[in-house]
C-alpha cells in the first residue's frame, strides 16, 4: 500500500544525526535482582516481533520511497539494524512512544555494511539481499558464529549465486555483484538444503527485484517469513506461497512506499505463558496470533496448565498445582521453536517426572543448563539432548545469561526460585525482550535493576 503522505513523513524524518542517538544508547552495565517465588496476576501486552522487524527493516532498502513500520519494539538489536541502514545512507526515525519506525531509503549511497555492526547483529547480514538487488553490488562482512552455534551463511550465498550474482569471500567479507551486462538479478529455481529462516528471507527479498520468476523450494515456513512477504507484497512485490515450503516470486523493477504493522512476537508471548505456568499464576497475554503459538500451547497443556483463547488475539493461562513432565524436540515451524527451548526447560525443571529435551536446530544451545543446575535443577546434557529430572523447587543463586533465550530461561527460573537471584547478562536480554522486567513487575514480580558502577562505588566506599 503506497504511503499517501510521503512528503509529510519525509519532513518529519531527521537526518543521520538522529541515528547517532541510537549509537549513544547506554551500554548495559546493569544487573538484575529478582526476588522469588512470585505469583503473577493480570494482562501482559506483547510487543511487535523482533524477528519480523529486523528483516522488515532490511526490506525497506528495496523501496525507493519512505516506509513506515509500526509496532517496532524498542530493543538493542533494532538500534543496531538502524545503524546499519543509516551507514548505507538511509534516514531513520524511531518514535519509541508510538513504536513507529520511518525509513527513507530513497538514497542508498553505500553498499558496504560496517563490520563493527554486523558482528554485533547477525541478522544484519540479511541486508545483503536487498543491497545487492537495489544497487547491483554489496559488501557485507561474514557475521561469524555466536553463543549458540557456528551459524554459517552458505545457503544465503549459494542462493544469491543461483540468482546470477558473482560472490567471492575474502578477508572475512562477502563481496557480491551482479555479473556481466545484466542490470538485475535473474530469477532462478533454488532448493534450500535446510529451511533456514534467514536464507529464505535474504533470497525472497533479493528475488523481488529480480528479472523473471524465482522459486524457493524447502523454504522456511516461520510466521516471520510470511510477515516479511506480506510487507514486500504491500510494497508492490509479487510473492506467492510464503508460509509454505514453496515460495514463488515474480520480480518487479521497483518497490514503493509502505505503511505496515509488524506481527506480535510469538517468542515473547511464549516466554510470558511459561512465566505464568512456572509461577502457578493466572495471566492473560495480548495481542497474539494464537496459531503462531500452537506447538508451545500444546506442550504447556501436556505439562498440565490450561491455555484458553479468550478473544481472537488474546490468550489466558490457567495455572495447575501439579506440573507433569513432557518431552520436547525443537524443529522448524510449525514444530516446537528452538527459541523456546531454554525457557521451556526452566519450566520442565520443576515438573514432576523426567522430561527429554532434544535440540535439532542449533548445535550449541544448552548453555543455560549449568546455570539452571546451580539453582537446584537436575538436568544432564549429552550433546544436543537433555534429561530433565523435575525437582520440587528451585533456589535463588547468582547466575549469568550467555545468550538471549538462555537469559530468559534463567529469569523464569528466578521467578519460581526461593530467595534473591542476581542475574548478569542484561546485554543479551535487552537485545530481544522489550522491558521484560517492567512488564513482569506490573503483574507482581519483584525486580530491581542495579547499576554495577554504583554498586562498585558503594563497595569501595565501605572498604
Ligand atoms: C532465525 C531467528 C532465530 C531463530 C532461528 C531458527 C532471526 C533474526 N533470528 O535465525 O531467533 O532461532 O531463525 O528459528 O530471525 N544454517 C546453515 N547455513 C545457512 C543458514 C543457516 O547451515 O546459510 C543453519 C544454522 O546454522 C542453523 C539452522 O540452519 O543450524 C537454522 O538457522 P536459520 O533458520 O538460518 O536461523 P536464523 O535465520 O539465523
Amino acid at each position: 500500500m503506497p504511503l499517501r503522505e510521503d512528503r509529510a513523513i519525509n519532513q518529519q524524518l531527521h537526518s543521520i544525526a538522529d541515528t547517532d542517538k541510537l549509537k549513544s544508547s547506554p551500554v548495559n552495565q546493569s544487573i538484575l535482582k529478582i526476588w522469588g517465588p512470585s505469583r503473577l496476576k493480570g494482562n501482559i501486552s506483547i510487543s511487535g516481533a523482533k524477528n519480523s522487524a529486523l528483516p522488515a527493516m532490511a526490506a525497506t532498502l528495496l523501496s525507493s520511497g519512505v516506509c513506515r513500520l509500526r509496532q517496532v519494539p524498542c530493543l538493542a538489536d533494532i538500534n543496531i539494524m538502524g545503524q546499519v541502514l543509516s551507514a548505507l545512507g538511509a534516514r531513520i526515525k524511531h518514535n519509541t512512544n508510538t513504536f513507529t519506525l520511518d525509513i527513507d531509503a530513497s538514497i542508498i549511497n553505500h553498499h558496504e555494511a560496517p563490520y563493527e555492526l554486523v558482528r554485533q547483529l547477525r541478522a544484519s547480514f540479511f541486508a545483503i539481499g536487498p543491497i545487492l538487488a537495489r544497487l547491483g553490488v554489496a559488501r557485507v562482512p561474514l557475521p561469524g558464529g555466536c553463543a549458540i552455534g557456528a551459524r554459517p551463511v552458505d545457503l544465503h550465498v549459494r542462493g544469491l549465486q543461483a540468482l546470477g550474482a558473482e560472490v567471492h569471500i575474502e578477508h572475512g567479507m562477502v563481496n557480491a555483484n551482479i555479473s556481466g551486462s545484466k542490470k538485475r538479478l535473474q530469477g532462478a529455481k533454488i532448493y534450500l538444503d535446510y529451511p533456514s529462516v534467514g536464507a529464505t528471507e535474504t533470497l525472497m527479498m533479493a528475488a523481488t527485484l529480480a528479472e523473471g520468476e524465482t522459486i524457493i523450494e524447502n523454504a522456511a515456513k516461520e510466521p516471520e517469513v510470511e510477515d516479511l512477504a506480506n510487507l514486500c507484497i504491500a510494497m508492490g512485490a509479487n510473492i506467492f506461497g510464503a508460509g509454505t515450503k514453496r515460495i514463488v516470486i515474480s520480480g518487479v523493477p521497483k518497490l514503493h512506499s509502505v505503511d505496515y504493522t509488524i506481527i506480535p512476537d510469538r517468542i515473547e508471548a511464549g516466554t510470558f505463558l511459561i512465566a505464568g505456568a512456572i509461577t502457578n499464576s493466572d495471566i492473560s497475554i495480548s495481542p497474539v496470533v494464537p496459531k503462531h503459538l500452537s506447538a508451545v500451547i500444546s506442550k504447556l497443556q501436556s505439562v498440565g496448565v490450561k491455555v484458553i483463547q479468550e478473544t481472537s488475539d488474546s490468550l489466558r493461562l490457567l495455572p495447575s498445582e501439579i506440573l507433569k513432565s513432557t518431552n520436547i524436540k525443537t524443529q522448524p515451524y510449525p514444530g516446537f521453536p528452538t527459541d523456546m527451548q531454554a525457557p521451556f526447560m526452566a519450566l520442565l525443571s520443576v515438573c514432576s517426572g523426567t522430561s527429554d529435551v532434544t535440540e535439532t536446530v542449533f548445535e550449541n544451545r544448552m548453555r543455560h543448563v549449568s546455570e539452571l543446575n546451580r539453582m537446584g535443577a537436575n538436568i544432564r546434557v549429552k550433546g544436543n539432548h537433555a534429561i530433565v529430572k523435575g525437582v520440587p523447587k528451585l533456589s535463588a543463586a547468582p547466575i549469568i545469561g550467555t545468550d538471549l533465550r538462555a537469559s530468559a530461561a534463567l529469569i523464569l527460573a528466578a521467578l519460581a526460585a526461593e530467595g534473591e537471584t542476581t542475574f548478569q547478562g542484561l546485554q543479551h536480554l535487552d537485545r530481544g525482550y522489550e522491558q521484560l522486567e517492567i512488564k513482569l513487575q506490573k503483574l507482581g514480580a519483584k525486580f530491581e535493576r542495579v547499576d554495577l558502577v554504583e554498586e562498585n562505588e558503594i563497595f569501595q566506599a565501605s572498604i
